[in-house]
């Protein structure tokens, strides 16, 4: 005969019922909440609803199979579960309280008789690994976690060549997320405006926070690529409110018009990723007769970023965050040749030095902008594999193929400098996988005081250089 066990457990947690229910809707983030689980993927596509599926594999060594059978927003959701040992059918209930949420969470498992014996011998096992999922889901809701804040700790390990570069690879992301904590952080009153959105880690990064509830501006240099992505999108995530604006941002003219355009709609941003990028080989100009890696890695999101200041002063407690490279570590700005001009050019060289100078404006803004609660941090996604990287680098790829990470998993830091709670805690720091990191690792590269001020100045010029003049009123 077959044996059935029931689980009840409620818990509360100081979340709003929305918040509550978009968290744990996405049944995929168990993976952040149960400790139980190795991994959870999502089998099925669009948003939660009737008929997602997912697969939970367990740390025991066993995978679970989900198929939400009822799905009602903001109440109920009901689960079959199939696995090799037993059958389950789990239910989530959400009911909003005085001071936030209450979960309850009913699973009958039914044990084949070959099973039952032993599923009877030890019925406060299922009891406990239902609590302390219960447990768990509570605390990743509560989020009252601290970022790590020590950049020193990976100083030693950068230095070294093959454990630093280990570090970019598919296996240094494996073992860092071992250390994270669960995002639940509601993206629902946030907007946030993203570059590169068509591509790689932006198109990564836009899917993850499209689908944790923000509003997305998304921009991109070709209009009919940009509007398939968030037609994609809209359709993954079931987020309407996927916006596209399209800008050539190594054209300074195209950088300036998108500024305006988005302070004329002048809707506050929670949230500005610069992500935008490409290495351009051999040395090429802009029809503004500006060299491209400068114009698109430098001057670009130091125009857009200033231009933006109103907007994101405007959220009260926003984000800039910057997507640079490992290969700024190996270069210091060269401020009297910002455009490459002088030696032999290097694509590489002059991609490093432009994100060279984007990490001593993240230090500048997050300095200047700290009283107005602008928090600016820069990043490194590790070697993703990414269109960019297929093109830029073949040989590199070829080469290093089975270390790189998915373009999701090079997403991973934008996403959590952008949405993490606990990520509002540091400003002006180089992150890698979620931690800080040292962002020079040689006295060589380090600039003086009078690199920076003078870097300042030089990029200052050339804004007000390339700011469209107003035209004048017409005489009558
Ligand atoms: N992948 C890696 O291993 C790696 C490592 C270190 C740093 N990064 C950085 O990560 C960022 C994203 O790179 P990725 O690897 O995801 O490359 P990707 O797949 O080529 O994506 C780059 C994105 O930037 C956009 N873009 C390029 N030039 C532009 C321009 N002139 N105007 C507007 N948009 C432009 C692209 O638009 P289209 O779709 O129209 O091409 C695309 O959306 C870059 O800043 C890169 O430097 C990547």
């Amino acid at each position: 005969m077959s044996h059935e066990i029931v689980l009840d457990e409620s818990i509360e947690v100081p979340r709003a019922l929305q918040e509550t229910f978009a968290y744990v809707a996405d049944f995929s983030r168990i993976e952040q909440w149960d400790p139980g689980v190795r991994s959870a993927t999502t089998l099925s596509a669009g948003p939660p609803g009737v008929g997602s599926e997912y697969r939970v594999d367990m740390k025991a060594g066993f995978s679970l199979h989900y198929t939400v059978i009822e799905f009602r927003p903001l109440a109920q959701m009901l689960m079959q579960v199939e696995s090799r040992f037993f059958s389950a059918r789990e239910e989530i209930l959400f009911e909003a309280t005085p001071d936030g949420t209450r979960i309850r969470y009913i699973a009958r498992f039914s044990f084949p008789a070959s099973l039952a014996a032993l599923s009877r011998r030890f019925p406060g096992v299922m009891q406990g690994v239902g609590k302390s999922a219960m447990q768990g889901l509570r605390r990743a809701l509560e989020d009252a976690y601290t970022a790590p804040a020590d950049a020193e700790r990976h100083a030693l390990a950068d230095r070294l060549i093959l454990p630093g570069m280990l570090g970019f690879t598919r296996f240094g992301y494996q073992r860092a997320r071992r250390r994270w904590k669960p995002v639940s952080a509601w993206l629902g009153d946030r907007h946030i405006v993203l570059t590169g959105a068509t591509s790689g880690i932006g198109l990564a990064a836009s899917r993850s926070l499209a689908s944790m509830g923000a509003k997305l501006t998304l921009v991109g240099r070709e209009s009919a690529k940009l509007k398939s992505v968030a037609a994609t999108l809209r359709a993954a995530t079931g987020n309407a409110r996927i916006g596209t604006e399209t800008a050539d941002l190594s054209l300074m003219a195209d950088v300036h018009a998108l500024a305006k355009r988005l302070l004329r709609a002048g809707h506050p941003i929670d949230a500005l990723i610069n992500n935008a990028g490409a290495l351009f080989n051999p040395r090429q100009t802009t029809a503004e007769n500006l060299e491209k890696s400068f114009a698109l890695l430098l001057l670009g999101p130091f125009i857009l970023t200033e231009r933006l200041h109103p907007l994101l002063a405007a959220a009260q407690r926003s984000r800039v965050v910057n997507v640079l490279s490992g290969g700024m570590l190996s270069q210091r700005i060269r401020v009297r040749d910002l455009q490459s001009e002088r030696g032999t050019y290097s694509g590489s060289v002059a991609y490093a030095r432009a994100k060279r100078g984007l990490m001593i404006l993240t230090e500048e803004w997050a300095k200047r902008w700290r009283e107005e609660n602008i928090v600016v941090n820069a990043m490194h996604p590790g070697w993703a594999d990414t269109p960019g990287v297929a093109s830029a680098l073949p040989a590199f790829r070829r080469l290093t193929r089975p270390l790189l990470r998915t373009p999701e998993q090079g997403a991973d830091t934008v996403v959590w400098l952008a949405a993490a709670t606990e990520a509002a805690q540091q400003s002006g720091a180089f992150w890698l996988d979620r931690e800080p990191h040292p962002s020079h690792l040689f006295a060589s590269t380090r600039e003086t005081p009078e690199d920076r001020a003078a870097l300042l100045q030089a990029l200052a010029d050339l804004m007000t250089g390339t700011t469209p003049k107003r035209r004048a009123p017409r005489k009558s």
